[in-house]
């Protein structure tokens, strides 16, 4: 363990209890554009901490909300752990991990495939965010929600659902359409068939409508979707989710239920939103994905980007084992694809747009499910850093910005108001500084991806997953 090549460490770093801040006005080097009005709020772990125990992956962290309040050129942060069940028990040494740490989601399948009694589902919501009619939750993969304050992000309890519609696996990804103002989801069902139940929640209510219930083939890990227009794209990739092997006794976590077989394929589901028919069930080779870029409709063709993978070895490179042995840099690179489905001919091609690393890829909210240009994302091929890029998907080629020993975190995009250009505005993005072993939030231009603004955090924090802007919070 050298001591540069494990100065990311510091982003796995477990945060305590005392280091909570609430409305801490950051210095801020250089300037954050006075229209700048609203907050980030992101997720992710805070501490991996279980009393003398340690979560082995990375996705098993206690969820911290971290947020960044904006207005008239200053910068205040907030951050909270959830006060779940989980956190309570981790105060005892309990885990309650659902990835590969032992319990939660693989304890939530055995149960649903009636193997073990019920010990309930996490409520570790460590993954997402979103706005559900008025409420402000915390999103994981297991069917449980945790609402919170947007301003103080006090935890407010559980956020339950007042339908019935079924679900055993929950997305942390809901995808926001601004143009037909709802958001779409999905959850998944095990049994004799397992099964995608497509909904969506219209924007100013808390309330699901079922859209399609499709049949899993995998079941597939899927961890996110597209929407279109018209259309809402799942892609289910080969990693199956194996009941057998949840219910296998040595079974440590979600990990242990996982089997990539890349002689199957991946599959392309293209529902439409409005009718619930599948419009195009296709196969590609086998390729893995947890992110979608974007996707849109060109045409009688739907085009679907996304962050692609080889296989699924990403997924076990992620856990603490292995980056205890290795920099990022060892982790297999996503890419940047292009799928396109033309619905009269069939068929699924492929292209490759950028051929860089990368991953948690944003566009800006006003081109979402539309023809976009720019993608951003985190690159993640350079050694000694994160950094940033900005990829042009039509023109194919990309501006990057990095600094080394700043590892940088999922960017956000956020568009001037009255933007005249799709990269008028700014990218948000968090990072750890190894050098001044702190957390700093970035400001960027977003067309030249010059830095703006750099302001230091109080401490380094672990790094986080996903996060959105929220124009509607007061700074
Ligand atoms: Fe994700």
């Amino acid at each position: 363990m050298g001591d540069t090549a494990r100065a990311y460490d510091l982003g796995f770093r477990s945060l305590e209890e005392r280091e909570e801040r609430r409305d801490h006005r950051l210095d801020v080097d250089g300037s954050i554009p006075g229209w700048l009005d609203g907050a980030l709020i992101r997720n992710g772990p805070g501490s991996f901490a279980f009393g003398d125990d340690r979560a082995t992956h990375w996705f098993d962290g206690l969820a911290m909300v971290r947020r960044y309040g904006f207005e008239d050129g200053t910068v205040r942060y907030t951050n909270r752990f959830l006060r779940t069940d989980a956190y309570a028990d981790a105060q005892h040494g309990v885990t309650a991990g659902e990835f590969a740490t032992t319990g939660g989601l693989l304890n939530q399948i055995r149960r649903w495939v009636g193997a073990l009694g019920p010990p309930p589902a996490t409520d570790n919501a460590n993954v997402h965010v979103a706005r559900v009619g008025d409420h402000y939750v915390a999103l994981t993969e297991a069917p449980r929600r945790i609402a919170f304050d947007p301003d103080t992000l006090a935890t407010r309890g559980e956020f339950r659902w007042t339908d019935d519609l079924p679900e055993h696996m929950a997305t942390a990804h809901l995808a926001v359409d601004p143009i037909r103002r709802e958001t779409i989801g999905y959850s998944l069902t095990f049994g004799r068939t397992p099964q995608y139940h497509l909904y969506r929640v219209p924007f100013g209510t808390a309330r699901r409508e079922h859209v399609a219930t499709v049949d899993a083939e995998g079941p597939g890990y899927v961890h996110d979707c597209a929407v279109t227009g018209h259309y809402v794209v799942l892609v289910e990739p080969p990693l199956r989710i194996s009941i057998l092997r949840a219910l296998a006794p040595w079974g440590e976590g979600m990990l242990d239920a996982f089997e990539y077989d890349a002689d199957r394929p991946a599959r392309f589901l293209v529902v439409d939103r409005y009718t619930g028919n599948v419009v195009a069930d296709r196969h590609t080779p086998a390729f893995f994905v947890f992110h979608h870029v974007n996707a849109f409709e060109d045409g009688d063709d739907v085009v679907v980007d996304l962050v692609g993978y080889e296989d699924a070895e990403i997924v076990d490179a992620l856990s603490f084992d292995v980056l205890s042995g290795d920099a990022f840099a060892a982790a297999p690179p996503g890419r940047l694809d292009r799928f396109r489905l033309p619905l009269e001919d069939g068929g699924v091609q492929r292209s490759r747009r950028y051929d860089g690393g990368l991953e948690l890829p944003t566009v800006p909210r006003a081109v979402r499910g539309r023809r976009y240009r720019y993608a951003y994302a985190q690159a993640t091929d350079r050694e000694g850093a994160n950094g940033l890029l900005k990829v042009d998907v039509e023109e194919q080629t990309a501006v990057e910005w990095w600094q080394r020993g700043v590892y940088v975190e999922e960017p956000r995009m956020v568009q001037r108001p009255d933007a005249d250009r799709e990269d008028d505005g700014v990218v948000l993005a968090p990072a750890l500084h190894t050098g001044e072993e702190r957390s700093v939030l970035l400001v960027f231009d977003a067309e030249t991806l010059t830095e703006r603004a750099r302001a230091p955090l109080p401490h380094a924090v672990p790094f986080g997953f996903h996060g959105r802007y929220f124009p509607e919070l007061d700074g």
